[in-house]
């Protein structure tokens, strides 16, 4: 444990981890490094100032993001790799995502000050899908980083669940569809179908057994499938409407089907991993959304119609609550 004042200059120095992270991938850094290179070659390369490129450098090689030998050439190393844009994991996109002014913005007004409202909406002047729908090419970049996070979660999903019984599925708010098309990689058999918002499935995957359907899920959710997900959906609104959207996929489950919510989640005793840092993000970027415990889960669950049957945590360290339909379900 580091001394207090060690730890409050670790806090504040933590700014600087995302805008070195974010400069070093816009100036090109990993699609250029190949190989162990001298910095003022890499800096030529990239038409960088050699002496500001090696300082982000020294800082991004302490986080481990590059390597740096001790003749101080820089070297990738197995991040670097993953941040490449041409990176089959395509998690760069978060990098591009999160660097952008809107969500930079929204990150630095978040206050306790009660008067707050919508943090995006105050930084930007719109809520965040609205935003996002006036602004296509960053809707595009947050629609790849999602993919990122759905091809891990169709991975772990298909490892995790039991699939026997399962023959359609149905992905509510599922994006592009990357999650569908892994799981369904991973299901031979099976087909599914992705619900998210018509500019998204404009840009969904193609893949045999899976179809993009447009459409609001507060409003219609497709009948007859036998496995509904939500996957780090129920974290983007309040308990209203978080409840609004699950009652939509109990009427559409009609009796039957299983409903699998994804999501982090809030411990009693918070632990230092990705969940804190989902919670504050969702506090920064929507109106009211947040990680919740199993026990609100299912709480918000009855209020659906919905009935928590179990919980099981996945390697991606989010939580798959698997619900079924209560009988006498809520009426709309
Ligand atoms: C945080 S993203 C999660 C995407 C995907 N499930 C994943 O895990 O990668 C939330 C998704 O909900 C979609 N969405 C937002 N409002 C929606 C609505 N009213 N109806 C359907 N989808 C919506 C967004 O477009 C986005 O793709």
């Amino acid at each position: 444990m580091a001394p207090p004042p060690a730890r409050i200059l670790e806090g504040v120095f933590g700014m600087l981890d995302h805008r070195v992270l974010v400069a070093i991938c816009q100036a090109g850094v990993p699609e250029a490094l190949t190989g162990p290179r001298r910095i003022l070659d890499l800096a030529a390369e990239l038409d960088a100032d050699p002496a500001m490129l090696e300082r982000l450098l020294r800082f991004a090689a302490t986080r481990g993001w590059v390597g740096m030998d001790r003749r101080g050439r820089v070297r990738p190393n197995a991040v670097t790799a993953f941040l490449r844009h041409d990176h089959p994991g395509g998690w760069r996109a978060w990098v591009d995502f999160s660097g952008g002014e809107e969500v930079v913005t929204a990150v630095a007004g978040l206050t306790a000050d009660s008067s707050r409202a919508d943090g995006f909406a105050q930084a930007n002047g719109a809520p965040f899908f609205e935003w996002m729908a006036d602004h296509p090419d960053r809707w595009a970049t947050f629609d790849r980083a999602m993919a990122a996070g759905g091809r891990m979660h169709g991975l772990v999903l298909a490892a995790a669940l039991d699939w026997d019984g399962t023959e359609s599925i149905c992905d509510v708010g599922g994006g592009t569809g990357a999650l569908a098309a892994t799981l369904l990689e991973m299901l031979p058999g099976r087909r599914a179908t992705v619900l998210d918002l018509p500019g998204v499935v404009e840009r969904a995957v193609d893949h045999p057994r899976l179809t993009a359907v447009g459409g609001d899920a507060f409003e219609q959710v497709p009948p007859g499938f036998d496995t509904y997900l939500l996957v780090n959906v129920v974290h983007d609104w309040d308990d209203r409407d978080a409840s609004r959207i699950l009652q939509r996929v109990a009427e559409a489950a009609e009796g039957r089907a299983r409903v699998v919510v994804v999501d982090s989640e809030r411990t009693i005793v918070p632990r230092p991993d990705m969940a804190v840092a989902a919670d504050v993000l969702m506090a920064a970027l929507t109106d009211g959304g947040k990680e919740r415990t199993a026990s609100e889960l299912r709480t918000l669950g009855r209020s659906a119609g919905l009935e928590l049957d179990h919980s099981t945590r996945l390697a991606s360290g989010d939580v798959a609550h698997v619900f079924g339909v209560r009988v006498g379900r809520v009426e709309r």
